[in-house]
């Protein structure tokens, strides 16, 4: 079976062909961070003309890295939410006229889904169900992967997404968009207890996340300093941020997993490449004897191959779309 998976939601023009739902053939990715760290992070407008743009060559060199011509796909793939609403459209649109007018089957694919499945592409072994943290820009949930298709959110952010919160402290900090893997690497030079930063607990739900409050306090923090002319150690304030936001994911995570009886854990999203978050849940994962997952690196990010390979799936189980499919800029993964 082959499926090509079109991903377009955010500021990546992304597309892969995957053989027999793990084998990636062939994954090319056209990102527009040089373009968006102008502007300190992404311009919603310049992201869908930019797709628009870069999606027929990115799908084309994809077919050509497989080897695979359009009538040897079983089906098309693509990410029809959640994510930037222009953006999306663009995939969307490309991904049905290409899979109608070559007689193929449309596949829609939940863009989480589709960092859940990166774990896939890495774990021939792994399997449903298992608990799952996905980390991203946009999200931050712990989610029931009750099956291949079928997922329960266990847990949410009440605000901003971890990914949003280190891109949000990095720039206060002064480090170019997105700024996630600078904090990381600034981390490794820095001291995890060098700032008491707060450890949000949120009233209701003791899975749910809130990381509007860290970001603010970081913001005061540096606000502060700069008002008294003190000097802040970007590698210590890096590092304690990190260690506070793999700590409240880790620890947030493994009460879900006790709760829920969940023994086999992974973890997902564009915050999965983050080295302390890495280490923190494999960390706590091992001292409970769980089984741990996570995706390598070159798949953490937004990419096509998740894409195709969650669409593999949705396809075994006789999920496609027809020429109404529309893309949706927020929704559940309970309602796909
Ligand atoms: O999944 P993704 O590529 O896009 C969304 O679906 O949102 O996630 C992007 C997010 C950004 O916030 C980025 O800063 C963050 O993932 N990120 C990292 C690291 N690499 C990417 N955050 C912390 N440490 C990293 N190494
Ligand atoms: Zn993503």
């Amino acid at each position: 079976m082959l499926i090509l998976g079109i991903e377009s939601s955010c500021d990546e023009t992304a597309a892969s062909v995957v053989k027999d739902c793990r084998t990636i053939c062939s994954s090319v990715i056209s990102t527009q961070i040089e373009e968006h760290k102008k502007y300190g992070g992404v311009v919603p407008e310049i992201a869908s003309r930019r797709h628009c743009e870069n999606i027929l060559g990115v799908v084309r060199s994809a077919l050509e890295q497989a080897d695979v011509e359009l009538s040897d796909l079983d089906a098309v793939a693509v990410t029809y939410a959640p994510g930037l609403i222009g953006a999306l459209l663009v995939g969307v649109s490309f991904a049905k006229a290409l899979a109608m007018s070559a007689g193929k089957p449309l596949v829609p694919v939940h863009h989480i889904a589709g960092h859940i499945a990166s774990n896939y592409l890495t774990h021939p072994g792994l399997e449903p169900p298992y608990l799952c943290l996905v980390a991203s820009g946009g999200h931050s949930h712990i989610i029931e992967v009750l099956s291949y298709t079928k997922f329960r959110v266990v847990g949410r952010t009440r605000d901003d997404a971890a990914g949003e919160c280190f891109d949000k402290c990095a720039r206060a900090m002064g480090f170019p968009y997105p700024g996630g893997v600078h904090v990381d690497r600034a981390a490794q030079e820095g001291d995890p207890k060098a700032f008491r930063l707060p450890h949000p607990a949120v009233a209701g739900s003791e899975f749910d996340f809130s990381f509007s409050g860290l970001k603010t306090n970081v913001i005061n923090l540096l606000h502060n300093a700069e008002q008294k002319g003190t000097e802040i150690n970007r590698n210590d304030l890096s590092a304690s941020i990190q260690s506070t936001i793999a700590g409240v994911l880790t620890e947030k995570t493994m009460k879900a997993a006790e709760a829920l009886g969940y023994e086999r854990i992974a973890l997902a999203g564009g915050v999965s490449a983050n080295s302390g978050v890495r280490a923190a849940l494999s960390e706590a994962c091992a001292k409970k004897g769980y089984e741990f997952f996570m995706p390598e690196k070159s798949l953490c990010g937004d990419n096509g191959a998740m894409i195709a390979c969650q669409g593999s799936y949705n396809f075994l189980a006789g999920i496609t779309a027809d020429e109404s499919l529309n893309a949706i800029a927020t929704l559940s993964m309970e309602d796909i």
